[in-house]
């Protein structure tokens, strides 16, 4: 479980503060609201990639704002699966050395195969990942959040780079994948919200504030 509490994060003189949220595992969530309005950020607060500069951010018991970036990192590594929205695969590397990559910090890869198959993209895994399509990089960008076998699964604008069908099938593997995890999912595309167990407006909460 997370939650969040009087959480706010400031670049600068812009002051982001975010409303109280409880994220329940096995359910899945879908963070809208328009560019810019701090989706990202959400989710970065979450994996602590960034830190909050007031509140707490409590994962299962464990207020993460509490901790030194080490903590966090070891946090993230090992138990959440972060789908990033430029992907962050290193393009010259072959898809399935990109869903491994994380057995060099000893994470373990396991039902790889299986996770690529139910992907669609067991054809590619072979393939170097500037060769593939965006769907496909897609994929190859969950499977790598996925094979660490996370609790807590982060999505940052899914079906961003796709057309609207494709994007639609991505969102559905993802969803079949998640099963049983805490997914979060952010977008501006209120068309996915059918797909999710609960929506989140961040547009319509929080706020701005320059300071
Ligand atoms: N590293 C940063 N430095 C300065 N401003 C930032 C940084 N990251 C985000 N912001 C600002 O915070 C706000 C929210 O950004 P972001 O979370 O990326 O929004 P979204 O993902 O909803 O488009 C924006 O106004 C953005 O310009
Ligand atoms: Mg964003």
């Amino acid at each position: 479980m997370i939650t969040f509490k009087n959480v706010v994060k400031r670049f600068g003189a812009l002051a982001l503060t975010y409303d109280d949220y409880t994220f329940q595992r096995g359910r899945t969530y879908l963070v809208l609201g328009a560019s810019g309005c701090g989706k990202t950020t959400l989710l970065n607060l979450i994996a602590g990639v960034t830190a909050a500069d007031g509140g707490q951010i409590v994962i299962d018991g464990q207020d993460i704002t509490a901790q030194s970036p080490s903590v966090r990192d070891r946090l993230r590594t090992r138990r959440i699966g972060y789908i990033y929205q430029d992907f962050k695969l290193i393009e010259n590397m072959t898809a399935e050395d990109n869903i491994r990559v994380l057995e060099m910090c000893g994470v373990r890869s396991d039902g790889l195969s299986e996770l690529a198959k139910r992907l669609e993209i067991e054809d590619k895994l072979k393939r170097k990942v500037r060769t593939l399509s965006g769907g496909e990089k897609q994929r190859v960008a969950i499977a790598r959040a996925l094979v660490k076998s996370p609790d807590i699964l982060l999505a940052d604008e899914p079906t961003g780079s796709l057309h609207f069908e494709i994007g639609e099938e991505v969102i559905k593997k993802l969803l079949e994948c998640a099963k049983g995890k805490l997914l979060i999912a952010v977008s501006h595309d209120t068309r996915l919200a059918a797909y999710f167990d609960a929506v989140i407006d961040l547009t319509a909460q929080g706020g701005h504030k320059n300071v």
